[in-house]
């Protein structure tokens, strides 16, 4: 058997290869999870934990397969199936706090309308974007800090605002400076905007608006 194998494969080569190859642990993490799952007598916290494994690990995957296919795709947001750009944004903003309160002491509170609020970005994406706002947010508050949630249903769109109590907007150390500007692109090639500001208490505030 032989393969054709270039010396040196540039980056978006090699990272595609490690995206490939991440795939498998992935889904063995699942597979582990979901047996565990099995096991009789579990308790139920350590039941909720697994769910919250396969969770994570489904997002991860998610991503995985969207970068994958992006790269193989000329514009994969027109080829996928029809229905796969809508999320809803109460559930999936739930979710990403119940995650990020796993590491995260501070107090976090949502305003949102009772039923399902969809806008028009696919549930992977809006999930990074609610990530990166959130793990932004619970750092510049710190562990003692507090993060506020605000969804609402506009006439053409829906308005998602993530305030926090921290010294406000660029006065927090950085780290890889990768999140925002992603969730900006995103957000913009999808028809929407994202704009930082200064919450009533100080701290920053990041909203989105998705149509
Ligand atoms: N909630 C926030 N409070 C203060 N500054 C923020 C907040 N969110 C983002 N920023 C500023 O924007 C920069 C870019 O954010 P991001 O792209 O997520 O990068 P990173 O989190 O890797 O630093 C941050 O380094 C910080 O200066
Ligand atoms: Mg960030």
């Amino acid at each position: 058997m032989s393969a054709d194998v270039e010396h040196e494969p540039d980056m978006v080569q090699q990272l595609r290869e490690t995206l490939h190859d991440m795939r498998q642990p992935v889904a063995i993490t699942m597979a582990l999870a979901a047996a565990a799952l099995t096991e009789p007598g579990l308790p139920a916290a350590a039941r909720a934990r697994l769910d919250q494994i396969v969770e994570q690990a489904e997002w991860l995957a998610d991503m995985i397969h969207g970068c994958l296919v992006a790269h193989d795709q000329e514009e994969p947001d027109e080829i996928d199936e029809p229905g796969q750009d809508l999320a809803d944004i109460v559930q999936i903003v739930g979710e990403v706090i119940a995650a990020e309160c796993l590491t995260w002491p501070g107090e976090v509170t949502v305003t949102a309308p009772p039923g399902p609020v969809w806008c028009m970005l696919r549930p992977v994406l809006l999930r990074r974007a609610v990530s990166n706002m959130l793990d932004n947010a619970t750092r510049a508050a710190g562990p003692a800090g507090t993060v506020t949630v605000e969804i609402q249903q506009r006439k053409d769109s829906v308005m998602l605002a993530v305030e926090d109590n921290g010294p406000g907007f660029g006065n927090i150390p950085s780290h890889a400076g990768l999140g925002l500007s992603g969730v900006a692109r995103n957000v913009v090639k999808h028809g929407g905007r994202m704009e930082c500001s200064s919450g009533v208490r100080g701290g920053a505030r990041v909203s989105l608006w998705l149509p």
